[in-house]
């Protein structure tokens, strides 16, 4: 069996050669995207994978692979929007994803956001550049076993971010639109999301981005949210309004904001951007706040999530053609 990989990043070389060596594949590296140029490097291969930041929507893609014997493309990412799904199925080629790839990853940033901006870390620094290292009354923190953390989304990261504020002593509580079984063991439901954020030290949010959770969290409830609350997001940009959130760390409303997406993010993430780029842009203005964590869209970020995303992309491919069975398909 002989499987091409597309657009191989230099994070993900060493999880490729030890998925290789263990199951005895041949595994191709390839630096760039599926494309109509590059598809013609997919003959001779079983399977192919890929990790695309361009859509895959051109049907000459799909018919080259089809007529390659190429009936999968196994993608390295959970959500499959850069794939026209329904072109792939009418040419028989199979989209499939790795829908679950760390948890762990985005929930234990964003439990760093919350325990970093609780701590006036930030402040700390900022203080001490300027050579200020006295214990101000400024700068003393809460703890979170007496704080309550809201979980908006208790899903698989959701439920997975309040088993760790749990384990830290925190109060946790939830809103969600389904009832989560197994969550119910860990936190305490709430029944609107008005409710939640009354009661909230720290909301953190991990549900995705449909029309009904766009700008979820806006000026209107953060009037509802404590005074002195934190806000983490490590779920889409898009869920919050961020010039409320910003207006509301300006004005001492919320005490932080701890955020790893945002909806203008496509202009920086994993790209090396200029000064001039981001100069007047609200990402200019969260780097330059002290009662804020910003992180370019890293929560997935993890050796581990890494690992797993390329090594079940892999099984995706290796399990259709040796069973013929395909797993973790969206579009068939
Ligand atoms: P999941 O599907 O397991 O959980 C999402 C939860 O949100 C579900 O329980 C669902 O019922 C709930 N939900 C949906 N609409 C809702 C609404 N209107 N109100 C209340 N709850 C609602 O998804 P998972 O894996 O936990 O991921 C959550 C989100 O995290 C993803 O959708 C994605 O946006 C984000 N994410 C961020 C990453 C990062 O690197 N920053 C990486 C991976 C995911």
């Amino acid at each position: 069996m002989r499987i091409l990989a597309y657009h191989v990043q230099p994070y993900e070389e060493k999880a490729f050669v030890n998925w290789a060596k263990n199951n005895g594949i041949e595994v191709v590296l390839e630096k760039g995207l599926l494309s109509v140029d590059s598809v013609d490097k997919a003959k001779g291969f079983d399977g192919v994978t890929t990790q695309q930041v361009i859509p895959v929507k051109d049907e000459e893609i799909f018919k080259k692979l089809k007529e390659y014997g190429v009936s999968q493309i196994s993608s390295r990412t959970a959500g499959v929007d850069m794939f026209d799904g329904l072109l792939a199925k009418n040419y028989g080629v199979a989209i499939t994803n790795v829908p679950r790839y760390s948890p762990n990853a985005i929930a234990e940033l964003a439990v760093s956001h919350a325990m970093q901006l609780l701590r006036n870390v930030k402040h700390i620094n900022s203080a001490m550049r300027n050579g200020d290292f006295t214990w101000n009354k400024d700068l003393i923190s809460r703890e979170i076993r007496n704080c309550t953390v809201g979980i908006v989304g208790t899903g698989k990261i959701g439920l997975t971010a309040a088993k760790l504020f749990k384990g830290l002593g925190a109060k946790v509580i939830g809103y969600d639109k389904f009832i989560n079984e197994e969550a119910k063991e860990v936190l305490e439901y709430k029944d609107t999301l008005d409710d939640l954020l009354k009661e909230s030290d720290v909301v953190s949010l991990h549900l995705p981005l449909f029309d009904d959770t766009y700008h979820l969290i806006n000026k209107e409830n953060i009037k509802l949210m404590k005074d002195d609350a934190i806000l983490v997001n490590t779920g889409r940009g898009a869920l919050v309004n961020i010039d409320d959130v910003i207006e509301a760390l300006e004005s001492g409303k919320l005490f932080g904001a701890g955020i790893d997406v945002l909806e203008c993010e496509t202009m920086y993430v994993n790209q090396k951007v200029d000064d001039e780029k981001i100069k007047g842009t609200v990402v200019e203005k969260l780097m330059s706040m002290d009662n804020v964590v910003l992180t370019g869209h890293f929560a997935f970020f993890t050796e581990t999530a890494v690992d797993n995303l390329v090594s079940t992309s892999l099984d995706n491919i290796k399990n259709s053609v040796e069973t013929g069975k395909l797993q973790n398909c969206t579009n068939m």
